[in-house]
């Protein structure tokens, strides 16, 4: 039986790719957003490009946006500049975070605690903002101190001072 072409189907995919893209626009434009803030909407699961005992690197993100390392439960967040490490669990009873790519913010899934890009508490249960991890910048990467973290309610000048300018 000969093979049957499609030259529809790529037509089709064209458009519906032209489509999707058109309507991504047309929601960042909705937002208020360019096309860089638009990209930060995204999240991506990674890893560190390396571990030496409590030291791990991590390149620079290129853009905004959040990296999910689930092996170090470490999140890798570039938002308005600045790099932070934060830690996997809530603050409120340990439960992983999620990035709400619908609203840019993290979002616990277990009693619904809200924080800003930059961990900032915003509501919920939790009564802290998002743990961060110490961290250096070391030329196109970052070293996060895996052995040091910073909570906000206990050392609230080291946890302001936990991100590396970018
Ligand atoms: S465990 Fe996250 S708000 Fe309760």
């Amino acid at each position: 039986m000969a093979e049957q072409s499609c030259m529809g189907c790529d037509a089709g995919r064209r458009e519906f790719i032209r489509t999707s893209l058109a309507a991504i626009a047309g929601v960042a434009a909705a937002l208020g957003l360019g096309a860089e803030q638009a990209a930060a909407l995204t999240a991506r699961v990674g890893t560190a490009s390396s571990v030496t005992g409590d030291q791990a690197t991590y390149p620079i993100p290129a853009t905004d946006g959040v990296t999910i390392d689930r092996d170090r439960q470490v999140i890798l967040a570039r938002a308005q500049g600045a790099v932070y490490a934060f830690a996997l669990s809530c603050p409120h009873q340990n439960t992983a975070l999620r990035w709400d790519a619908h609203d840019d913010r993290f979002q616990c899934p277990k009693h619904k605690s809200r924080y800003a890009p930059d961990g900032t508490f915003q509501s919920g249960r939790a009564t802290r903002n998002m743990d961060r991890f110490a961290l250096r910048r070391d030329g196109g990467n970052v070293i996060v101190d895996l052995d040091t973290l910073f909570r906000s309610d206990h050392d609230a000048a080291a946890w302001t001072a936990a991100l590396v300018r970018v």
